[in-house]
């Protein structure tokens, strides 16, 4: 199974000896499916080639702040908006404190300062380095900040000295830093998710349908999943791979999805409903493909079931999460759909016009009774984070006025 598929990691070369394991890093982080980009330090190239890193990598190495080509292209804003996870391997003594000191002269420091996301740094330096009270202080204030301290591990040194100060192995730190993603917030919960489109018969090789990728919903079930939640993802037909420990059922129309999550709502305790689900579906499907006739045509529809509606009018309903795509007046039209439908929580996003559906990244602006928050653009993988941080958080304080079941009073044996 590949632990990071689909994941980006920022790997940050700083300058010691232990940059040649790097090298070795980016390809088994890699073969796990990884993303990996490389910012190299002016340091680090005097170890290894931005070249080496270029090739393993297959994207370009970042080293220069101020290069206004570089910075067009992709930023230090841009590196740090697109990491999961930035991991800084090897980090030597000098970066560590400046990373302390907050610094933001060179490429590595200021995404370093510019990154909301998982931060995870892997010291190597001489044993008498890494026991200097300055560089222990330092350590206990990045971690103090959230900064995962991944080793060092003992051993033999470059130097020819032996204890503390080896950078781990590039295989120990491919481990830790899948680690970092199980999160285990949704630990013993029961997460259904449904995503995609569905796709309504006009007669056996025509359908109604709509521009969804389930990339949405994909990201949302595999960051439950991480979370350390049961996910099962309902899916309408997408052509993507089925997250990691994610249980996957695929349906068609829009009654077969209805179906689906019906059959499986009394194990949930928390449903996000991200499919598009088509509103309508032709009254009558025809057996045999439909021939063409002179003059013009008219199609009779019917509605279908509002899948969420209907999981939040259940008796024992679970705490339910709604997507709006829209168009035009997003927050308000959410707004509406977050009273109409009864539900704990709403995503709204814009679509349309090269916006929200098949696209990588979105931006989401969420809302539930008495709050909102706005998630500014990032990739659908951070985004669906954020989203279940949120509904994470709001779960709990409803959960404590005492206006819901809690989570966990909803396991299934
Ligand atoms: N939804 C659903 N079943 C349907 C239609 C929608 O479960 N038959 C869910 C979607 O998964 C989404 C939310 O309802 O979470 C909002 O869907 P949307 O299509 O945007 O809203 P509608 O209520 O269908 O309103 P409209 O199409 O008029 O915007």
């Amino acid at each position: 199974m590949n632990t990071l598929s689909g994941k980006h990691i920022l790997l940050g070369v700083t300058g010691g000896i232990a940059a040649y394991k790097s090298a070795e890093l980016v390809r088994q982080l890699r073969r796990q499916g990884a993303e990996v980009r490389v910012v190299m330090t002016a340091a680090a190239t005097g170890f290894v080639t931005p070249l080496t890193f270029q090739a393993l990598s297959g994207q370009p190495v970042h080293t220069e702040l101020l290069d206004a080509d570089a910075e067009s292209a992709m930023g230090h804003i841009e590196l740090a908006r697109w990491a999961d996870v930035l991991l800084v391997a090897p980090a030597t003594a000098d970066f560590i404190a400046r990373m302390v000191a907050g610094r933001a002269d060179d490429l590595l420091s200021a995404v370093y300062l510019a990154c909301d996301s998982r931060v995870a740094i892997a010291p190597a330096m001489n044993r008498v380095m890494w026991d200097n009270a300055a560089t222990r202080d330092n350590i206990a204030t990045l971690t103090g900040r959230g900064v995962q301290i991944l080793g060092p591990d003992e051993g033999l040194q470059a130097c020819g000295e032996s204890g503390p100060g080896r950078m781990l192995e590039p295989g120990q730190l491919v481990d830790a830093v899948a680690e970092l993603f199980n999160t285990g917030v949704l630990a013993g919960q029961h997460v259904l998710v449904t995503a995609g489109p569905t796709r309504e018969a006009l007669d056996p090789v025509r359908y109604i349908s709509n521009r969804s990728s389930g990339r949405m919903g994909f990201a949302i079930a595999a960051a439950a999943a991480e979370a350390g939640a049961q996910v099962t993802l309902v899916s309408g037909p997408v052509n993507l791979p089925t997250p990691a420990g994610v249980q996957r059922l695929d349906v068609v129309s829009a009654a077969d999805m209805h179906a689906a999550v019906m059959n499986q709502i009394a194990a949930t305790s928390l449903f996000i409903s991200v499919a598009a689900v088509a509103d309508y579906r032709p009254a009558t499907p025809s057996a045999q493909k439909i021939k063409k006739q002179a003059g013009e045509q008219s199609l009779q529809l019917v509605a279908n079931p509002d899948i969420l509606a209907d999981v939040a009018a259940l008796p024992n309903a679970p705490f339910t999460v709604g997507f709006a795509a829209e168009t035009e007046q997003v927050i308000d039209h959410a707004r509406e759909k977050l009273q109409a439908k009864h539900i704990n929580m709403i995503a709204a996003n814009v679509v349309g016009d090269q916006q929200g559906f098949d696209r990588e990244d979105n931006a989401l602006h969420v809302l539930w009774p008495g709050g909102e928050q706005a998630l500014a653009r990032a990739s659908k993988t951070r985004l669906a984070r954020q989203l279940l941080d949120l509904i994470n958080r709001q779960f709990n304080s409803i959960a404590r006025e005492g206006k819901v079941i809690p989570l966990h009073g909803k396991d299934s044996a």
